[in-house]
């Protein structure tokens, strides 16, 4: 890219690879006022370790060490969105994604809660507590919070003390209790590898009560692997899991699509006697 220095010390193909996937527009937006172009380290550092270090340092056999990576994460930005959220946009820009989708969940989430008594509700993912702050706000008595980093909890249990939070990874471990409704968003991108999604799957559904549902997206047209910790799964690949539940909506969230599953009341039907 035309006009950058080279006493960043990186090639010229280096630089411009990185300069396009930042999107810094051409010729306006990041000059100084001296007219020398400014490049944003701290933007640039990400986008490196994102595309490259990230991979080897979280490398393992599940595809990424997703409890060191969102343990370090966490312990880097603390209850900020960016925690959770797009590390490389502002926490205005962050409050602002967050606000989007709180809109389009409570539309989803609010008739699911409005026809169940006594609802039992489970967060995969709870991350921030962005949405464990939306149940409470909504006056749910009933929540428990999973994550596979226990590093938010003691926040979580002073600002919630009614609700329970459990460290375990979905891809791994069945989760306690049976619940009515169980969420998981903006956490199924960062299950990479297709062993892992269905085991994920498994303890979702056991985790579910007869009748209950599952809130579950976003995903995309198409399944594919983005980042080392990022592989967007398709509506198709979902659907196919959850191919005896019926679902019940789809609705646009984010920069995909949210669905929602109910299971049947009637898991094992009884045999029918002739
Ligand atoms: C992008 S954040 C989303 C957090 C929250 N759901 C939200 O929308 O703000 C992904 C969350 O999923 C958690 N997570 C990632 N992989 C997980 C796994 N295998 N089991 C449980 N939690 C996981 C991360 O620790 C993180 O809190």
């Amino acid at each position: 890219m035309a006009g950058i220095r080279m006493t960043v010390g990186m090639s010229s193909s280096i630089v411009d690879r990185y300069t396009a996937m930042l999107m810094i527009p051409k010729g306006g937006g990041w000059m100084g006022a001296d007219r020398r172009p400014k490049i944003d380290f701290g933007l640039l550092k990400r986008a490196i370790s994102k595309k490259l270090t990230g991979s080897i340092k979280y490398r393992s056999r599940a595809g990424y060490d997703a409890q060191r990576y969102w343990s370090e994460r966490f312990n880097k930005y603390g209850s900020s969105l960016r925690g959770a959220g797009h590390e490389g946009l502002s926490e205005e820009a962050n409050e602002k994604m967050y606000l989007e989708a709180a809109g389009v969940f409570q539309g989803v989430v609010g008739p699911i809660l409005g026809h169940l008594t006594e609802p039992r509700v489970l967060e995969i993912g709870c991350g921030t507590g962005f949405y464990t702050s939306l149940f409470n706000q909504l006056g749910l008595d009933n929540y428990t919070g999973v994550d596979i980093t226990n590093v938010l909890f003691d926040r979580h249990r002073r600002r919630f003390p009614r609700y329970r939070f459990l460290q375990a990874d979905i891809t791994k471990h069945p989760i306690d209790g049976s619940y009515d409704l169980a969420i998981m968003i903006d956490v199924i991108e960062h299950i990479v590898t297709r062993d892992a999604l269905e085991a994920a799957f498994a303890n979702l559904r056991a985790a579910l009560a007869p009748g209950g549902y599952l809130i579950v997206g976003p995903q995309f047209d198409q399944s594919r692997r983005h980042l080392f910790y990022v592989h967007f799964w398709s509506v198709e690949d979902v659907k196919t899991a959850y191919a005896e539940w019926d679902e019940v909506e789809r609705k646009a969230f984010r920069n995909g699509i949210l669905l929602v599953f109910q299971k049947p009341k009637d898991v094992d039907p009884p045999p029918r006697i002739a």
